[in-house]
């Protein structure tokens, strides 16, 4: 047997209990115990039932993902599944914490399942670009019907235990312990005389119009393809009998299994956790924050307010005078109201926020006690300078001075203060209490356990925290500001801002550059651009000017009513404004240039290709340390596919050789703008890739 697997007797159960930290994934090995486990129960005197159950966080976590995409080992997940619901012996599963995927195949595949309350099931395979592999699609809908079954499939979602009992996917819910919980249940099944119950055997509900059902799931999902074959892989279970329906999963398991689809999105999943592994910060002690300061609650302030509130953290904020302190408190109570209705807190909870953790100030002198302050003022370097010359005078020794800067020199702001290594930069992403995305920027004299607590308090926030080096826009901001002037460069040389918009919308993007920018307000851009104008444009960098005069007439976006679009029929109906194009064209002419039409593909492939490049040369000058923070920052802060993995993982696949002979073809046209980054044409000429970089740590 192997050692991931006990196995113990009690009277007439045999106890297989699954070891395999941290979260019980069914690896080879565990596989391979379980199959021998049967094997030895079904072999041992006077054995009646045999109860799985895991030790430690999970009941199991699913098939074990770094197996994923290597040659697959004897026995099959499948094959174990079918064989422990062929045993003669009555099989329980006992189970806590999550059964994911194929670990809640293994539960369908036992005759009887007990769980604790706080059990959760779900098939997670869509978001692995995958469909479950291990008969899911096929016991599943016996048990709860096709349309509770695609639910759960084709979101992904976990669900907890009530829900799972009302589905019938669980048979008793008990609180205590796993192991003696199921025990008993199983004592009292086999003392009631219980009989073998096979999932595969139960008649199969009524079916649905299946191709409505794919048409839907296809439309929905953004161009993944995952979800919608969770339709076909049901359907096939009424198309023939049990054996085949499994066979006819298998295969689409397979296929996608080969698809740059699942390559992109298991890159996702263990980039996001990679991306808070970072050797300097191994061992070294956050500081405290349990009390933190915000300076300024306009809607940035106030979301990370917000976050800190329903993290549990107290918050004292800081606004200039009581009626703005009155505004911010409102915008504050909106967000948690917003919380309350999502079922995130009650209303005592809120309450209890509102009333007593959160102290709104017009004073400095009450940020004296704050562990951690965050700067959520004007984004202007006078402005932000004069704040931390306030907090450097009232802030107690070790408190840990953050800016929320968007773009700003975190090196000049610290320098304005006498400890300048308790200084780094927070970037929280708007609104900052649902945005998962945290940069934390480490500036020249950072301390290490500054630094440390910057992740700390992002992982107490729920965030995504990724490490980021100073520099203009850090790493997020400073590629937008790059695929966004090659977006502009695009529109003055002849497409729209609207069929810019559709190509990257239809490439996976949640929103197109344009709808972002009247998202998040077009004077941010606007300053930007005046900002850098006032620096000193480089004389061979083509200028777009056409956004100014929306601006200049006071048309924002959203908030405004009018940017790139009208809304006036809401966010969601948003409309082209009929004025932009006659911009575009004055500018055009004004520039003497002659309008060409652009393909979407030709859009996508120079907007991604101005994205790869300038992510490249983040890496490369040490912005951000690995691409797969690149990556993440992407799909956390920036609605890039996660099914494409993040804009390194999608140049990896695409083919970095490929990818560069277009720079430099784009290059003939415009020197200055498309100079290829020195990583990239390195990793090309050594016939890397990026994730080569990732692996090297
Ligand atoms: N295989 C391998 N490793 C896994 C894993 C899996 N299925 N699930 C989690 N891990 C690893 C994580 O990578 C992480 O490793 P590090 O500590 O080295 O970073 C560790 O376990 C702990 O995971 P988390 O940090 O995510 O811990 P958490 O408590 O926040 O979440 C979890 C736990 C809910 C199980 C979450 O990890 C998760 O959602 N895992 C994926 C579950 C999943 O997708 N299962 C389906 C697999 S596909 C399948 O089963 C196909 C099939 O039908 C045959």
């Amino acid at each position: 047997m192997s050692d991931k697997i006990a196995y113990s007797r009690h009277g007439d159960i045999a106890v297989l209990t699954v070891q395999n930290p941290p979260v019980n994934a069914l690896s080879h090995a565990v596989r391979q115990g379980l199959w021998d486990g049967m094997d030895r129960a079904e072999a041992d005197a006077g054995v009646r039932a045999v109860l799985i159950v895991g030790e430690g966080r999970a009941f199991f976590a699913g098939a074990d993902i770094t197996e994923f995409g290597k040659p697959p080992l004897d026995p099959h997940l499948p094959d174990l599944i079918n064989r422990i619901e062929a045993s003669p012996l009555l099989v329980v599963a006992s189970m806590h914490g999550v059964s994911l995927g194929g670990g809640l195949e293994v539960a369908l595949g036992c005759h009887y399942r007990i769980a604790v309350p706080t059990a959760r099931v779900g098939l997670p395979e869509v978001h692995l670009g995958l469909i479950p592999g291990a008969g899911g699609t096929q016991r599943l809908p016996r048990l709860t019907g096709v349309d509770a079954a695609l639910d759960v499939m084709t979101t992904g979602r976990q669900i907890g235990a009530a829900r799972a009992l009302d589905l019938g996917i669980v048979d008793v819910i008990r609180d205590g312990d796993p192991a003696e919980n199921g025990i008993a249940y199983t004592e009292k099944l086999l003392a009631d005389g219980a009989t073998r119950r096979a999932v595969s055997a139960l008649p199969l509900p009524d079916p649905i119009d299946w191709d409505g059902a794919f048409d839907a799931t296809l439309a929905r999902s953004r161009g993944q393809i995952s979800p919608a074959w969770c339709v076909r892989a049901i359907q096939s279970a009424y198309d023939t009998d049990f054996a085949r329906g499994l066979k006819a999963e298998r295969k689409i398991f397979s296929d996608l299994m080969q698809t740059d689809q699942r390559k992109g999105m298991i890159h996702a999943f263990f980039s996001e956790r990679a991306v808070g592994n970072l050797p300097e910060l191994k061992g070294i002690a956050p500081r405290p924050m349990a009390l933190v300061g915000v300076i300024g609650g306009g809607t940035m302030g106030a979301g990370i307010a917000t976050a800190a509130l329903l993290s549990g953290l107290r918050v004292h904020m800081l606004e200039m005078s009581p009626e703005a302190g009155e505004a911010a408190r409102g915008r504050i109570a909106g967000n948690l109201s917003g919380a309350l209705k999502r079922g995130k807190i009650s209303a005592a909870q809120r309450d209890a926020m509102l009333d007593q953790a959160l102290q709104v100030t017009a004073s400095y002198d009450t940020l004296a006690d704050a562990d951690l302050v965050i700067e959520a003022v004007f984004e202007d370097m006078g402005v932000k300078k004069a704040v931390f010359g306030e907090l450097d005078r009232v802030c107690k020794p070790g408190a840990v001075l953050a800016s929320n800067t968007s773009y700003l020199d975190i090196n000049e702001i610290a320098a304005t203060t006498s400890r300048p290594a308790d200084v780094l930069g927070l970037h929280f992403f708007s609104p900052a209490h649902v945005m998962k995305l945290l940069e934390v920027v480490v500036a020249d004299k950072t301390a290490a356990d500054v630094a440390a607590t910057g992740f700390a308090l992002g992982k107490a926030l729920g965030k995504i925290s990724v490490r980021a080096g100073v520099c203009d826009g850090f790493i997020g901001n400073r590629i937008l500001s790059t695929y966004r002037t090659c977006a502009d460069h695009m529109i003055l040389d002849g497409a729209s801002p609207f069929q810019i918009d559709q190509a990257l919308e239809a490439f996976g993007f949640a929103m197109g550059p344009f709808a972002v920018a009247d998202l998040a307000g077009l004077d941010i851009g606007w300053a930007v651009r005046k900002r850098k104008r006032a620096e000193g444009l480089d004389p061979r960098a083509r200028d777009a000017a056409y956004a100014d005069r929306l601006c200049a007439d006071g048309h924002f976006g959203q908030k405004t009513g009018k940017g790139y679009y009208e809304y006036a029929a809401g966010p969601r109906a948003r409309a082209p404004n009929p004025d932009v194009m006659p911009l575009i064209e004055a500018e055009r002419a004004a520039q003497g240039i002659t309008a060409r039409g652009f393909t979407d593909a030709e859009i996508v492939r120079r907007y991604m290709a101005a994205m790869v490049n300038e992510a490249a040369r983040v890496v490369g000058e040490g912005i951000a340390r690995r691409p797969l923070d690149v990556d993440v920052t992407l799909l956390f802060g920036y609605g890039f596919p996660r099914y494409r993995g993040g804009p390194l993982k999608w140049a990896d696949m695409e083919g970095l050789d490929a990818l560069l002979a277009d720079i430099r073809a784009y290059a003939e046209e415009d020197p200055y703008f498309w100079q290829p980054a020195p990583l990239l044409e390195d990793l090309a000429a050594q016939g890397r890739t990026f994730d080569d970089l990732n692996k090297e740590g």
